[in-house]
């Protein structure tokens, strides 16, 4: 008669060699294929994860509206850059828009910006483009009303990675 226990032993040698044997196929399989790579080569940061980097702060050199030149856009349709500091206008509320006070000119769309003046927001920007495209309306659209959703600050951060976008 073998016990009950006996029968476990040989179960539990049984489990123990097949694990064995596939560490050991898995090993030989591998072994000689992993190439380890430095963490600091792993990332943006060219630091250990370990590190505690001090990472520079990203400044802003812009002066108040009125005393700046504009940035080029990077392609034709894109947003452009709010070249001036906005600390003052933010945040956006619903019965508090600076943005729209000074850009809300669409009389002046098309004609020449005087050095100093604020570019009048463009028509589309009173256009409900989902809705009644065509139809320019006094009022800028809702969906326009958050302009630092799609309008970003221009700062002299170093780009991480070079930028070779062409339009
Ligand atoms: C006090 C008036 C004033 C306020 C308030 C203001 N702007 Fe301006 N904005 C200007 C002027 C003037 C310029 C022209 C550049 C300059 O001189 O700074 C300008 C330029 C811009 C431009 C660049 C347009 C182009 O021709 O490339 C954008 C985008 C812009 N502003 C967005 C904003 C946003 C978004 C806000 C709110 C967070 C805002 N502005 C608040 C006056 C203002
Ligand atoms: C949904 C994204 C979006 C929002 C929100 C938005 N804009 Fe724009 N804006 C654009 C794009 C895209 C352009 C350039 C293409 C165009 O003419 O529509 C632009 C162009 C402009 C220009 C330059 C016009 C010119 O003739 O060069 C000004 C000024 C401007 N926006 C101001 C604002 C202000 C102020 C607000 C908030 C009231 C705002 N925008 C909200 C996307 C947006």
């Amino acid at each position: 008669m073998i016990g009950n226990e006996e029968i476990e032993m040989k179960l539990h040698k049984g489990t123990l060699i097949m694990v064995a044997i596939i560490l050991l196929l898995a090993g030989a399989g591998c072994a000689d294929k992993v190439e380890e790579i430095e963490d600091s080569r792993l990332g943006l940061s060219k630091t250990g994860v370990y590190a505690t980097p001090d990472p520079v702060l990203a400044g802003i050199s812009a002066g108040e509206p009125g005393e700046n030149d504009t940035v080029d856009a990077y392609f034709s349709a894109a947003p452009p850059m709010i070249p001036h500091l906005i600390e003052d206008f933010l945040p956006i509320r619903i019965g508090e828009n600076m943005c729209i006070e000074c850009h809300d000119i669409p009389d002046s769309i098309g004609s020449e910006r005087a050095a100093g003046d604020p570019t009048p927001m463009p028509a589309s920007h009173y256009t409900d483009l989902r809705n009644d495209p065509g139809n320019m309306t006094g009022q800028v659209i809702g969906a326009r009303f958050t302009c630092v959703q799609c309008h970003a600050q221009q700062s002299d951060a170093e780009p991480l990675v070079a930028n070779t976008y062409r339009q």
